[in-house]
Formats: structure tokens, sequence, C-alpha cells
């Protein structure tokens, strides 16, 4: 990847939800991005986020299953057939290192977009589904009850990229694809952000 800034990779590393199968991420990468978001910072250091990664095609399409996507686009179909994530990191919070706080989920966002940045350096890109059935995840997945999973990184070759358009006048936020497939993400603009 070219981008250089701070500007250029948070830009680029919109979330895709239509990827090439016939270029799998696997293991060495997936070690990578946990790499990166090992040493990110946790409320008082506590590290409670363990990873599963899952690069085996028939654990995938099972995870897959389990995970909904673009909830705002009710009539199209994402990802497309055969445009599926080929790999995942299923972000875990570990109850023996601490309860679940209010700082948990703080500490999983700050993981999770550390993985995005990662995945872009290195070519790949990914969407974080918070919305997948958890309790089918953990059996799927074999966790130990001390291992809750917390967010779902689908991952792959993205075969699509989104584009940043400013929220309308109507005041949507919802992203929206026209009539080439193009995804669009509305953002707030900067005078609306900072407030003061
Ligand atoms: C915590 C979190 C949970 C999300 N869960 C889902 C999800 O379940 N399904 C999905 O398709 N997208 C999900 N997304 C992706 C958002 O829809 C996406 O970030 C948003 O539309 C903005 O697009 P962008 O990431 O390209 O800026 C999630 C994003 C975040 C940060």
């Amino acid at each position: 990847m070219t981008d250089s800034t701070v500007f250029e990779k948070t830009y680029s590393a919109r979330s895709v939800r239509v990827f090439d199968r016939s270029k799998p991420v696997g293991r060495e990468a997936l070690t990578y991005f946990v790499e990166c978001a090992r040493v990110c910072p946790t409320a008082a250091n506590l590290q409670p986020l363990k990873y599963v990664l899952v690069d085996d095609c028939k654990t995938a399409s099972s995870l897959f299953a389990l995970t909904k996507w673009a909830g705002y686009l009710k009539d199209v179909r994402l990802p497309p057939e055969g445009c599926e994530p080929t790999d995942f990191i299923v972000m875990c919070h570990d109850t023996d290192v601490c309860k679940i706080t209010d700082y948990s989920t703080m500490d999983v966002g700050i993981c999770a977009q550390t993985i995005n940045l990662a995945a872009r350096e290195k070519g790949f890109a990914l969407c974080m589904i918070g919305s997948f059935d958890k309790e089918e995840t953990a059996k799927l997945l074999s966790l130990p009850e001390n291992l809750v999973p917390v967010l779902v990184l689908a991952i792959g070759t993205p075969a699509e990229a989104p584009i940043i358009c400013s929220v309308g006048e109507n005041g949507s936020i919802k992203y929206f694809r026209d009539d080439r497939d193009l995804h669009f993400v509305p953002k707030r603009s900067i005078k609306e952000v900072i407030v003061k």
C-alpha cells in the first residue's frame, strides 16, 4: 500500500463487504495483525483481549453463516455469493484477566481499528462484525467459558473500494450503493464534529 500518512491510511481503511477469494490472507498475516494489536493501549494495561485466528475454509464458512451484514441494505446480498471473506479474527474478552466493564468496548475498538490499519497496510481489508451469534460462535470455536467473543473481524482481499461522501441535506448517515454498485459511506463534516 502506498498510503503513508495516518490521514491517508484512515481514509482508505473502509469497511469492505466484497472479497476476492482467490487471494486468502493466511496465518502469517493474521498473526502480524495481532502483533500490532497486542501492544495497543488497554485500560489499566490489563490486556484482556485474546484472538482466535480462522484461516481454514471450513471453519471460515461456518463462522460466516453466524454473521450479519449491511443491515441498512435490505435488498442487497452482501457479500455476494462467492465473494465472502476468506479469513477471520474473533476477538474475545478473557474474563480470567478481568470482568467486562465499560472500558472493555474501548479496548476492543482500539485493537480492532489497529488490525484494520494493519490489514490495509498488507493489501487486505476487513469488516468489523458486531452482529453475530455469540453463543454459536463460542460453540463452533470450542471456546472455554472464560473467552467471550466480542467482535468478529471478517478479512480478505478487497474486491470493492467504498467511497467516503458527505452527510447529505437529509442528514442521513446510512451507507448506500449506487446503480454501479459502488458503496458510499457518509461522514459528518469537520465543522459538525468539532463543537468548540
Ligand atoms: C463495532 C462495530 C460493529 C459493526 N458491526 C457490523 C455488522 O455487524 N455488520 C456489518 O455489515 N457491518 C458492521 N460494522 C461496519 C459499519 O457498518 C461500518 O463501520 C460503517 O458503515 C462505516 O463504514 P466505514 O467503516 O467504511 O467507515 C461494524 C462496525 C463497528 C465499528
